[in-house]
């Protein structure tokens, strides 16, 4: 991020004018996986992310939300590198991460950590930390053993595992489910990544550790100025967390807005649905989404023509929604919502 001071010319007072670098840059990103069946061959493609665009900052936390199946961690492994975008481009620092040759893909994937879920899956069970933590060392080509070691500490260390004695020769096994995501954590962060991806990071843990790890990832997000990524569906966590939000329904982003300003004036009939107590749009007080707002999910293969979200829509204006696929509206600075009814 990068800040200058300024003077305006009514009352001479400096003003902090904040010009944020955009260090990725997802424009019409579409991953469709190809559905095939035994004896027929092609049957089709789920849609997982359809047409998504955005801009994440240097030094900023954005939250994706929605329910399950709508392509959160299919656009967070695209992001990764580990799917090959259908159609769109991801550019890191102005570079199309797709035209990256193999030794290019490794440094990209070296700039982006991952948070996996379920810590408990995540770590190789046969491997003590020591092992885990070096794995990336030395797949990024960190030759010296010395400095391998010394790195491992440091990031133990800011992963608030000490003595770092008391892990280094254990085993998944023998940690707690905190513990255990500290090391997940140690291990995006090892190779001093520009970006963490944090998929639902603390849903599979005990509510009590819930707040440290969090604490955890927002103290390393301000330090080494990280940006970050983070699906969850607790809105608590979100306000605490994260500075935008983006709200995915079937594949697309149907309302991006600054967290303050989703919360006060959502504009899409998914976002309420989705906000438990909307009478409170005070983010400390909301606290959770509704992890199922009523009606079934569609289709990601035969998706619901015009808008997608219009089977469920108590607002469906006839002739317009169900033919028509909204386009992006801007209902105030920053806050884009994918529906007819603003236009
Ligand atoms: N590798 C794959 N091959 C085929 N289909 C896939 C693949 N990965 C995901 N999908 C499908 O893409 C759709 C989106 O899945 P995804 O895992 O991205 O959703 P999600 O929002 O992360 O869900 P959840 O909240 O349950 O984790 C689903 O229909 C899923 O079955
Ligand atoms: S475009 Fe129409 S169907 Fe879709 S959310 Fe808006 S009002 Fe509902
Ligand atoms: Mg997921």
């Amino acid at each position: 991020m990068s800040a200058e001071m300024t003077t305006t010319m009514e009352n001479d007072l400096p003003v902090a004018k904040t010009e944020r670098e955009v260090l990725l840059s997802i424009q019409d990103l579409h991953v469709w996986f190809e559905l095939r069946r035994w004896g027929f061959g092609h049957a089709g493609y789920v849609r997982a992310v359809d047409d998504v665009s955005f801009d994440l900052y240097q030094g900023e936390a954005i939250a994706v939300v929605g329910e399950s199946g709508c392509g959160k961690s299919s656009l967070m492994k695209t992001i990764l590198g580990l799917h090959r975008p259908t159609k769109g481009t991801i550019s890191f620092n102005g570079q199309d991460i797709n035209k990256l040759d193999t030794k290019g893909m490794r440094w990209y994937r070296a700039q982006v950590g991952y948070v996996q879920q379920d810590p408990f899956g995540a770590l190789p069970p046969f491997m003590t930390m020591q092992r885990i933590l070096e794995e990336p060392l030395i797949i990024g080509g960190v030759k010296d053993k010395t400095e391998r070691l010394q790195r491992i500490r440091k990031t133990m260390e800011e992963v608030k595992l000490a003595p770092v004695e008391d892990f280094l020769e254990k085993f998944p096994h023998m940690l707690s489910g905190g513990q255990l995501q500290r090391i997940v954590i140690a291990r995006a962060m090892i190779l001093e990544p520009k970006i963490i991806v944090a998929d639902e990071p603390v849903s599979m843990l005990d509510a009590s550790v819930r707040v440290e790890i969090l604490k955890l990832l927002r103290g390393l997000q301000e330090k080494h100025n990280l940006s970050v990524i983070y699906i969850t569906h607790d809105l608590s966590t979100v306000s605490y967390f994260s500075e935008r939000i983006f709200v995915m329904y079937a594949g697309r982003l149907v309302e991006k807005a600054k967290v303050q300003n989703l919360l006060r004036n959502a504009g899409h009939p998914y976002t309420h649905a989705l906000l438990a107590g909307t009478s409170d749009p005070d983010a400390n007080n909301a606290k959770t989404f509704k992890e199922v707002p009523p009606g079934e999910p569609p289709s990601l293969v035969n998706p619901p023509s015009g808008c997608r979200f219009h089977p469920r829509c108590s607002r469906m204006i006839k002739g317009e929604c169900d033919l028509n696929v909204p386009p992006e509206f801007e209902i105030e600075p920053e806050h884009q919502v994918l529906c007819w009814l603003h236009k």
